[in-house]
């Protein structure tokens, strides 16, 4: 007898992902910097815990907001009895605030356009049950962050095509690539309802330039059926040059406003971002996330539908407060920023001494690196069989590229943010010393495979030699 739904025992969760397992054999085994030295380090997490003292040095100093005091006066009733979905007018004030200062204030967000749901997690799913029906399908380039099999497909029913992106140019997304989704889709007779993209990219590191972002806008304006979500959970997190532009920028750059022509209008009303506070503050346990659209059907959706998956109301008193305090966002946004710009030219150099090499990236909490060459074959057997290793022998939990669909084998995702730099220095002493063991395991087959291939009057010469030496 069948005791759960189909949805609730199908296997589509994802869960079952290297990326996911990766977490198990580091939960059964985790390094420990005094009780447990030898245990696997986790590379796996795209967590920023680099600026957790500003938060809490003003915490600190904001004692009343911490004990949910307004003018002295305890607010512990109103705060426990809040619950409209709607979301508290401060703190969504706020929070357009802050985005809007993240993208140099270069767009502004209209707080009557945003909808608070628990973490980008719940924001993505939300949009595709607003956008699509059981069986249509998004696009999304090739390597993307493999949490989305689960959030956007598990319950909703929506498909995945890939577009797929290659090494050959930084895995740019290309008109090609995007005609080609387009053409699997139709061949597996699915409705393409739109296109997903992460800007900056998880896992790549890296911004989306304005030919690629104008590529997209074009898309949609000629599929006029088609939506754009931008996934910007990573915008605050751009630490060097190209500098970081959201799809809303190109909207108003190409004059694409509500009020505009009616071409225009009909794009402005199918491009949706998403964003938490889960990266550029590192607060993922929170869970505050958003859905910012210029639609004001999608806003209504949404909202009524974010009753599923709404943030607290404690959370979202204290930051308003937080986020309200604009010489406190200021300085957390450059210092956070200096300090990931540090870790990721630390892993690099790291990653250099063990020869091996990165995707040049400008953003995000972790490096998309290039171990093609250690692998024993071009094949996604050799990069499993490679990714063992480097978790059961190196104990290091990375997630392999396959698990982020990548069409290559040979990349992984590292991430540098989540640790201490000792820690990540550890892991590069670790992985040098297994590279250099796999280089003079190399060697020595190429010389035993030199020696077997060479005639055997070449053994006879060089004996003799070596004895007129000795003579000498
Ligand atoms: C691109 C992307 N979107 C969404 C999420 C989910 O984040 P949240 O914690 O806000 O649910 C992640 C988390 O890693 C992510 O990388």
């Amino acid at each position: 007898m069948k005791l759960l739904s189909s949805k609730a025992s199908c296997n589509t969760h994802g869960q079952d992902s290297s990326y996911f397992l990766g977490w198990e054999e580091y939960e059964k085994n985790p390094y420990d910097e005094a009780l447990n030295t030898k245990g696997i380090i986790q590379m796996g997490l795209a967590e920023n815990q680099l600026s957790f003292d500003i938060l809490e040095s003003w915490l600190a100093k904001n004692q009343d907001v911490a004990g949910f005091k307004r003018d002295g006066k305890s607010i512990f009733r109103e705060l426990a009895l809040f619950q409209d979905y709607h979301g508290l007018p401060s703190f969504k004030k706020a929070l357009v605030d802050f985005m809007a200062e993240i993208r140099g204030n270069k767009v502004t967000f209209d707080p009557n356009h945003i909808v608070l749901t628990a973490g980008s997690t719940s924001a993505n799913e939300t949009l595709m049950f607003c956008l699509a029906e059981q069986g249509d399908a998004f696009l999304l380039p090739t390597p993307y962050y493999p949490g989305f099999d689960r959030d956007l497909k598990w319950r909703t029913g929506v498909e995945i095509v890939p577009i797929q992106c290659t090494s050959a140019n930084n895995f740019q997304i290309t008109e090609s690539a995007l005609q080609q989704a387009r053409e699997e889709a139709k061949k597996r007779n699915l409705r393409v309802k739109g296109v997903l993209v992460t800007n900056p990219s998880n896992p790549l590191g890296t911004t989306m330039s304005r030919n690629e972002l104008n590529l997209l806008i074009d898309f949609i304006k000629v599929n006029k059926d088609m939506h754009l979500i931008s996934d910007e959970i990573y915008s605050g997190t751009v630490f060097s040059s190209a500098s970081f532009i959201s799809v809303m920028e190109i909207l108003k750059e190409r004059n694409y406003l509500k009020d505009s022509y009616s071409d225009a209008a009909q794009v402005w009303n199918r491009v949706h971002v998403v964003y938490s506070l889960s990266k550029d503050l590192g607060l993922p346990g929170f869970r505050v996330g958003a859905i910012y659209s210029n639609n004001d059907e999608v806003i209504a959706a949404a909202t009524k539908m974010s009753s599923f998956g709404l943030v607290s109301s404690q959370t979202q008193y204290l930051l308003s407060a937080m986020l309200g305090d604009k010489k406190f966002t200021k300085y957390y946004l450059s210092e956070n920023l200096k300090r990931l710009k540090r870790r990721q030219r630390m892993l690099i150099s790291g990653l250099q001494k063990a020869g091996i090499s990165c995707l040049k990236s400008n953003a995000g909490l972790f490096c998309w690196v290039d171990m093609r060459h250690l692998l024993s074959s071009n094949t996604f057997e050799a990069e499993m069989e490679l990714w063992k290793k480097i978790v059961y022998q190196v104990k290091l939990n990375i997630s392999p590229g396959s698990s982020c669909h990548c069409s290559e084998p040979g990349w992984f995702r590292v991430c540098f943010a989540n640790m201490t730099e000792e820690t990540l220095n550890l892991a590069m002493t670790r992985l040098t010393t297994f590279v250099a063991d796999i280089n003079v395991a190399n060697e020595s087959k190429m010389s035993s495979r030199r020696t077997r291939s060479l005639p055997s009057w070449v053994f006879r010469l060089s004996s003799r030699n070596h004895r007129e030496q000795e003579e000498r």
